[in-house]
């Protein structure tokens, strides 16, 4: 019998009062900058068990602002910014070409927490990028190298061919440079917290950045 997807749907909750258990967000006791409270709450969703935390959602546009988003990996965030990494010539890679902006949405369910950041984005010098592929794993460096992300695919046997000597590579010459690697750095003008509450009286937080500091404000849920 075909799957209702609706039933499903409907069968599916988030927040039961009385079931799940959400920390509280004081945002009166929140840092002055968002880098704090960032780094505070990623490290929370580390030890609360959350799978795969670094995971996030990468939002940009083309060049007639027609929206798209996808999963990336988080390399790092600090005073220079969000930063991730991919293939200048993918779709998001001529994305950020011709707009030069971005958002990040993070999810922590365990948690019930959001993370929103939206701002330019610049790229990184090549040398950084290549030393952080070289950084990471061997799976890394092969899926760098195993190149033409975004392009149409012929057959999966294709995909395997240049995999398996991108492995090989990654293996023998665990420094070879994968040039279209591109490491970019999101400079975030607005970062949003959200803390999910059972009542659905969610507390947001928005900080905004100013010439001289960061502003912040509560947003209705
Ligand atoms: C968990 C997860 C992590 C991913 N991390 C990255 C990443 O760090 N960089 C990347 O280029 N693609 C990553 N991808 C693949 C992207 O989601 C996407 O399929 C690919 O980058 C092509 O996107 P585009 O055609 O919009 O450029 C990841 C996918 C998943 C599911």
């Amino acid at each position: 019998m075909d799957t209702d997807l609706h039933e499903l749907l409907r069968g599916l909750r988030v927040w039961e009062p009385g079931v799940t258990e959400l920390p509280p967000f004081d945002p009166a006791a929140a840092p002055a900058e968002p880098l704090a409270l960032f780094t505070r709450w990623f490290a929370d969703a580390v030890a609360a068990g959350e799978r795969e935390p670094h995971t996030v959602s990468l939002a940009t546009s083309d060049e007639e602002g027609r929206p798209d988003v996808r999963i990336v990996m988080l390399h790092g965030a600090d005073a220079d910014g969000w930063s991730f990494a991919t293939h200048a010539h993918s779709r998001k890679g001529r994305h950020l070409a011709a707009r030069p902006e971005a958002a990040l949405a993070f999810y922590w369910p365990l948690r019930g927490r959001q993370v929103r950041v939206r701002g330019p984005v610049a790229v990184a010098p090549p040398e950084q990028a290549q030393a952080d592929l070289h950084a990471r794993s061997a799976g890394a460096l092969a899926a760098a190298l195993t190149g033409h992300q975004s392009e149409v695919l012929g057959s999966l046997e294709e995909l395997a061919r240049a995999s398996e000597s991108a492995w090989e590579r990654a293996r023998s010459a665990p420094h070879t440079e994968a040039p279209s690697w591109t490491l970019y750095r999101l400079h975030p003008t607005e970062v949003e917290f959200f803390q999910g509450e059972t009542h659905r009286r969610h507390v947001r937080l928005r900080y905004r950045r100013t010439d001289t500091a960061w502003t912040r404000e509560l947003l209705w849920p």
